[in-house]
C-alpha cells in the first residue's frame, strides 16, 4: 500500500479521530493543570528580594570578545572536581559570548569594589572596555579576566550549558583559582547592595 493511501485510511477512521481528540484534550488539561500550579513571576521576584546573595562579576574573553556581567546567580555545584554554575539572561545577546568563548571566570566581589559591580550591572550604560577600566585585571589560564582585588576568583572551562526558561545555565569546571585577602563582602538584598562585615 502506498504511503498516501495509508494516510487517507488513517484520516478517515472515526476511531482514530476520536482517540486523537481525547488525547489532545488530555494534553490541554495537563498543560492547564501545570500552569495553574506555577508560581506567579512577580510574587516569585518579590520573595527573592529576601534572598541575600553574594555578588560576583562573571567575565569571559576569547574569539567572541571580552565581557563582564554582575551576577547573583553564581554558586558552587561540586568540590571534586571543583565545579561552579552561573545563570545568564538570554535577553542580552552578548551573553552568548560566554558559551562561544567556552571559558569564564567568577570574581567574588568585596564591598570595596561596589562601583565595579555597579558598572558591570549596566549602571551608567558604559561600554564594556570602560567597565573593565575601573578595576585591575589579570588573565587566567583559560584567558578569562580575573579581578586582582576580588575576594576569590575562579577560572573555569565551560563543560555544559543548558537553557532553562529565560536563562542559560553555564556549568564550569574550575581549572584555576585565587583566594584574596579576607575583607567585607558585597551582598545584594531587598533590591540593594550591602556590605557584609563579620568584624575581623
Ligand atoms: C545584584 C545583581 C545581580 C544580577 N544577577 C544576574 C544574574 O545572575 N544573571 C544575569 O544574567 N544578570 C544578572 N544581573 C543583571 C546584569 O548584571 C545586567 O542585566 C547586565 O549586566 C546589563 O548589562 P548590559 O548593559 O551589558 O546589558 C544582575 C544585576 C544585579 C544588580
Amino acid at each position: 500500500m502506498s504511503a498516501g493511501r495509508k494516510g487517507a485510511l488513517h484520516r478517515s477512521s472515526p476511531y482514530v479521530t476520536k482517540m486523537d481528540s481525547i488525547s489532545a484534550d488530555l494534553m490541554n488539561e495537563e498543560e492547564r493543570l501545570l500552569k495553574s500550579m506555577r508560581a506567579d513571576p512577580l510574587e516569585f521576584r518579590e520573595a527573592m528580594t529576601r534572598f541575600a546573595a553574594a555578588v560576583s562579576v562573571v567575565t569571559t574573553d576569547g574569539a567572541s570578545g571580552r565581557r563582564g556581567v554582575t551576577v547573583s546567580s553564581a554558586c558552587s555545584v561540586s568540590d571534586d572536581p571543583a565545579t561552579l554554575l552561573v545563570c545568564l539572561n538570554l535577553s542580552s545577546a552578548d551573553n552568548a559570548w560566554f558559551e562561544e568563548n567556552g571559558v569564564f571566570a567568577v570574581n567574588v566581589m568585596s564591598a570595596r569594589d561596589e562601583a565595579i559591580a555597579r558598572g558591570f550591572a549596566g549602571e551608567g550604560k558604559l561600554p564594556q572596555p570602560e567597565r573593565f577600566s575601573r578595576g585591575s585585571w589579570s588573565t587566567g589560564a583559560t584567558g578569562a579576566p580575573m579581578l586582582d582585588t576580588a575576594l576569590a576568583s575562579f577560572d573555569c572551562r565551560l563543560i555544559d550549558a543548558k537553557v532553562i526558561a529565560t536563562h542559560t545555565v553555564l556549568i564550569g569546571e574550575v581549572v584555576g583559582l585565587r583566594t584574596g585577602a579576607a575583607a567585607p563582602s558585597l551582598v545584594y538584598l531587598e533590591r540593594g547592595f550591602h556590605t557584609l562585615d563579620i568584624g575581623r
